[in-house]
């Protein structure tokens, strides 16, 4: 019972959601985590801003309680984020030569993924998953790579240079690339399923795609050839940050029906459990109401599971 039950039951690893300290204190919350929800994702307190916002002095309160909190209840974690333009302290977008960037990203992930490697994965309920974000959001709606320190200072290389800081970290965890509007088979999701092409064809170092899924109304309708378009990667991929604006059930339905007839589809995470907490407050987006209450979407999704 519960969605992440019943997703595990279709042979999927779980069905998370964000969650942080601001949230894990609303009691209410916490019980349709317990309930319904196998899996966290910290939504704001592993990102460089909150572990490194001064170079080489980490911070790890916020994503302590995230990870000591999904410990102590037996929920899998999907770390968020390593290597990101957004919320990245203003001492790395300044940086301006390639040695310095590329030991300041190996030491952020070092310490980073190094604080969490096996906690994240040695919990139970068995089997077990690890999963980190480890470049977020690095590409351009045509396709081609964002303007970023990174990109700008290091160029495509800053992709396996991540990914090798991870997986030496890591050496269990799932390594993912994560981004937006990867919603129908369309020209970014040509030129990220193409760059991880050319990273695992030098040195197999991407194990999964992360689609976020923040759709408008409708918007699902590509979903299964989205998927589809990035299963031909060769990894698996996960939906990482689900929300539909008004929270239709036909279009919740439709990206679960998407997930479970794609085998390369592992995993959903909601971004967030009510609205009332979610980063799209107005549009209302998720399955759960301002009381923690189920909506009408959430028993379309029982219903299609
Ligand atoms: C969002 C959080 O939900 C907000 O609380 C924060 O103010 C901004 O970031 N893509 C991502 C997530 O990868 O980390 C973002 O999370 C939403 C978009």
């Amino acid at each position: 019972s519960g969605l992440d039950g019943k997703f595990k039951a279709k042979g999927k690893k779980f069905w998370g959601s964000c969650a942080d300290a601001n949230t894990l204190n609303i009691a209410a919350n916490v019980a349709v985590l317990k309930s319904d929800f196998g899996q966290v994702t910290p939504e704001n307190s592993m990102k460089w801003d909150a572990t490194e916002n001064t170079r080489n002095s980490f911070t790890f309160g916020g994503s302590d309680t995230l990870v000591n909190w999904a410990t102590t209840n037996g929920k899998q974690i999907r770390g968020h984020t390593l290597v990101w333009h957004s919320q990245l302290p203003g001492w790395v977008s300044s940086i301006n030569d390639k040695a310095t960037l590329t030991s300041v990203i190996q030491n952020h992930i070092t310490n980073v993924a190094g604080r969490y490697k096996g906690k994240l994965y040695g919990q139970s309920p068995s089997p077990l998953y690890d999963h980190w974000d480890v470049c977020n959001e690095i590409f351009n709606e045509d396709g081609s790579l964002r303007s970023s320190v990174f990109s700008n200072i290091l160029g495509e290389s800053f992709v396996t240079i991540a990914f090798q800081a991870a997986r030496a970290t890591d050496s269990t965890a799932k390594l993912y690339i994560n981004d937006y509007n990867l919603d129908s088979n369309n020209a970014k999701v040509r030129g990220l399923v193409a760059l991880v092409n050319r990273v695992n064809s030098a040195n197999k170092l991407i194990d999964g795609i992360g689609t976020q899924m923040h759709l408008g109304p409708g918007g699902a309708g590509g979903a299964l050839a989205a998927l589809t378009a990035l299963a031909a990667a060769g990894t698996e991929v996960g939906i990482t940050e689900l929300d539909i604006q008004g929270a239709a059930p036909n279009d919740y339905t439709t990206v679960v029906q998407a997930c479970l007839s794609t085998p390369a589809c592992v995993a959903i995470t909601s971004w967030g459990v009510s609205d009332t907490n979610s980063w799209r407050a107005s549009s209302t987006p998720l399955l759960f109401d301002g009381n923690y209450r189920p909506k009408a979407a959430y028993n379309a999704v029982i219903q299609a599971l």
